[in-house]
């Protein structure tokens, strides 16, 4: 059986850990030329390495997304090794750190929304004119539960996956034109290192039994294996929507 992302290219943001390095791995197994990208330069070599010996295709190409001309260049420059991309997934991001909304100061509003928010953009724009060209493309947003119900001490956190969504609608409609579909994944709670210690705390555990009706973390494949079907020619006729597997957190 043919494999579903043959002969595309995919741009896959913080790569180098958690969800972003099971999107690259799933996509490469599914025949996608994966661009690595990752904040961390060693952690995106890493993801490439496990792609290679896995059998797949993947270049690194590390960057903060959050810095616009720097991302925009390498960007270009992997494309240009790989080809236009077909698949972006904007997907680096970084934890809120469960601050009170008077203890978020300028610096953390500014990077949060830099990260997720300005970082999807300039990836988008780097990416969307080759899209547009082959009058084809995915665009696929990492947003979060949080952007859909909002959590108490994480309003920065909230605020800018909530941008994400507002993002992955206007872009549906805009790119339309161009056969680019545009969707949104909202993982729930994803067995990660984003949290670092505070997931093995009993507060949270205690929390995620009262409120996860599945009574589980999910598992970075189960926002993979979602991604790569958006990726794919099979989801053609779904964009602008918000798809968030959470165990049945927000229904
Ligand atoms: N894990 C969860 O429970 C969960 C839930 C909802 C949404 N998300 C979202 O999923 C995405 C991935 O999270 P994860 O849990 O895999 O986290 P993670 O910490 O395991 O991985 C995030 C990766 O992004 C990279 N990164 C951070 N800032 C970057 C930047 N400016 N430029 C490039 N790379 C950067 C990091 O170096 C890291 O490798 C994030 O956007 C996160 O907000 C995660």
């Amino acid at each position: 059986m043919e494999k579903l992302l043959e002969g595309r290219v995919a741009l896959v943001t913080g790569a180098g850990s958690g969800i972003g390095r099971v999107d690259a791995e799933v996509l490469a197994s599914q025949g996608a030329s994966v661009i690595v990208n990752d904040f961390n330069p060693e952690a995106a070599a890493a993801t490439v390495d496990a792609i290679i010996e896995a059998g797949g295709h993947a270049i690194a190409c590390a960057g903060d997304v959050g810095c616009s001309a720097a991302i925009t260049d390498a960007i270009n420059t992997a494309a240009r090794q790989v080809g236009d991309i077909d698949i972006l997934v904007n997907n680096a991001g970084i934890a809120g750190n469960r601050r009170a909304f008077h203890e978020i100061d300028d610096e953390q509003l500014d990077r949060m929304f830099q990260i997720h928010v300005k970082g999807a953009w300039y990836c988008t724009r780097a990416v969307l004119a080759g899209m547009k060209q082959k009058r084809r493309g995915k665009i696929i947003n990492t947003s979060s539960i949080l952007g859909m119900a909002g959590r108490t001490r994480a309003s920065h956190y909230a605020g800018a996956k909530a941008a994400l969504i507002g993002l992955t609608k206007a872009w549906a409609k805009e790119f339309a034109e161009w056969n680019i579909q545009v969707n949104a994944v909202a993982p729930g709670r994803i067995r990660t290192p984003i949290l670092g210690d505070f997931a093995n705390t009993e507060e949270y555990r205690n929390d995620l039994l009262a409120k996860v009706p599945l009574r589980r973390r999910g598992e970075p494949e189960e926002i993979a294996w979602l991604v790569a079907f958006l990726a794919s020619h099979q989801a053609d006729y779904i964009t602008g929507q918000i798809i968030s597997p959470n165990g049945g957190e927000v229904i």
